[in-house]
């Protein structure tokens, strides 16, 4: 393993791997940790030609960059969907790149991962460590994607799992969690209080936490998606990465990546990352206009379930991945958001659930505002797939057209249909 220890994001205290769990403890839950690599080591050990031929299409041929000892690596081979974690596609969206004017537009289409969001990433990482620790059981609070990605992982491993989830969590997302096998606990209040609840009963019963930044080891999984995007740039990085934020643990996972990348002399620079809120869930983006000081927790209000945190527990690190690679946090309205899913189901062909779309709506503000250049190769990433939340899809569309089956009639009523709605 090349990993070699922590650094606290707040107070820069470093440690060794075994001496803390999972936040500093000087800071308690603000001092989120940084996993520290043998870059020299790892650089002798494996090359991008390496991982080019590896015959693994999944985060595992990343394995020596992954904080995990061998035997979890091979604990992988034969463990169910684990094995498929990650190299999802990433598409050009030719369209798109011509109605904005942008040069090349791709989309990373994390929905295509087992459970069908980006917190596959995490949470396959964090159930391997949960087993390193020994641990009999491992817990999570979410606001849905990362418990079901959690559920399914920790079934594959034969994992008890205990989910806390609010109680307006989408029911596909819960029905996920039911059909793992996971327990599962609706939690009558916000994902932040679920997420508080949850340190308290881990601690109160020994499980082993997931929760989103607070266990260290969830950046480390999500970073895999840098890798991947400039694996399938040929070994290029793109200009700029627009990705939805709540907790802000993909963004500061994303950069992780690129800095590993950079760090091993691979890349130049990672990409100007862009961090897109909900507007009623913009903690990280007020912080950002205001200068950075002030992270005011604040209620959550909107229809991206997966985005909506009042206190974001990555905001440090994700503070700092926007500043240090020349970005910006930009805010998109709900209906923004709805017609975003629009836009890219009718122009992509990609299905993705709100908080997922909320990225393609922050790369059509930015462009509308023009703060991008005309020669920009761009990155979206959709981090969950549409059909988690299908109420919320319907909000975007109207409804289909009943017909009788009678076809004198039907033919009738399929005229009628056309001509009220010509097809485009
Ligand atoms: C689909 C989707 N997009 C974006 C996010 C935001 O990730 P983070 O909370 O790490 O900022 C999440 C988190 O649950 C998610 O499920
Ligand atoms: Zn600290």
């Amino acid at each position: 393993m090349f990993a070699t220890g922590f650094r606290c994001g707040r107070c820069g205290a470093t440690y060794d791997l075994d001496e803390v769990r999972y936040v500093c403890p000087r800071d308690g839950v603000e001092g989120t940790l940084d996993v520290l690599y043998d870059y020299d080591r790892l650089r002798a050990t494996v090359s991008p030609g390496q991982l080019r031929g590896h015959p693994s299409r999944s985060i595992w041929r990343y394995a020596p960059l992954l904080p995990l000892r061998p035997e979890s690596i091979h604990r992988v081979e034969g463990a169910g969907a684990l094995q498929a974690v990650g190299w999802t596609p990433m598409y050009r969206a030719e369209r798109t790149a011509r109605r904005l004017g942008v040069r090349a537009i791709y989309i990373k289409d994390d929905g295509r991962n087992p459970t069908a969001s980006f917190k596959d990433r995490a949470s396959a990482v964090v159930a391997l460590k949960a087993i390193e620790e020994g641990a009999s059981a491992i817990t999570t609070a979410s606001s849905g994607n990362a418990a079901a990605a959690l559920a399914g992982m920790a079934a594959a491993l034969n994992l008890p799992a205990i989910i806390f989830v609010p109680h307006t969590a989408p029911e596909a997302k819960v029905a996920q969690l039911l059909i793992y096998g996971a327990q599962v606990f609706l939690v009558e209040g916000t994902y932040d209080e679920a997420f508080d609840l949850t340190l308290a009963a881990a601690e109160a019963f020994g499980w082993y936490c997931r929760n989103t930044a607070y266990n260290p080891f969830t950046r480390e999984g999500k970073k895999t998606a840098a890798y991947e995007i400039w694996e399938q740039l040929q070994g290029r990085v793109p200009d700029r990465v627009f990705v939805s934020v709540g907790d802000g643990n993909i963004l500061s996972g994303l950069w992780k990546g690129f800095r590993d990348l950079t760090a091993l002399g691979w890349i130049e620079r990672p990409p100007i990352l862009m961090g897109i809120q909900a507007e009623g869930a913009a903690v990280l983006a007020r912080a950002w206009a205001e200068g950075e000081e002030n992270i005011r927790p604040e209620p959550p209000r909107t229809i991206a379930d997966s985005i909506a945190v009042g206190q974001p527990r990555d905001a440090r690190f994700a503070l700092q991945a926007v500043r240090e690679t020349g970005g910006a946090f930009l805010t998109v309205t709900d209906e923004e958001i709805l017609t975003a899913m629009r836009t890219l189901a009718r122009e992509a062909g990609v299905f993705a659930e709100p908080a997922a779309a909320a990225a393609f709506a922050g790369l059509e503000k930015a462009v509308r505002e023009g703060l991008m250049g005309e020669e920009e190769t761009v990155v979206v990433m959709i981090t969950g797939n549409g059909l988690k939340d299908i109420p919320s899809a319907m909000r975007a569309v109207g409804q289909a057209h009943r017909v009788s089956p009678e076809v004198p009639t039907a033919l009738r009523q399929l005229q009628e249909a056309i001509r009220s709605h010509p097809l485009s």
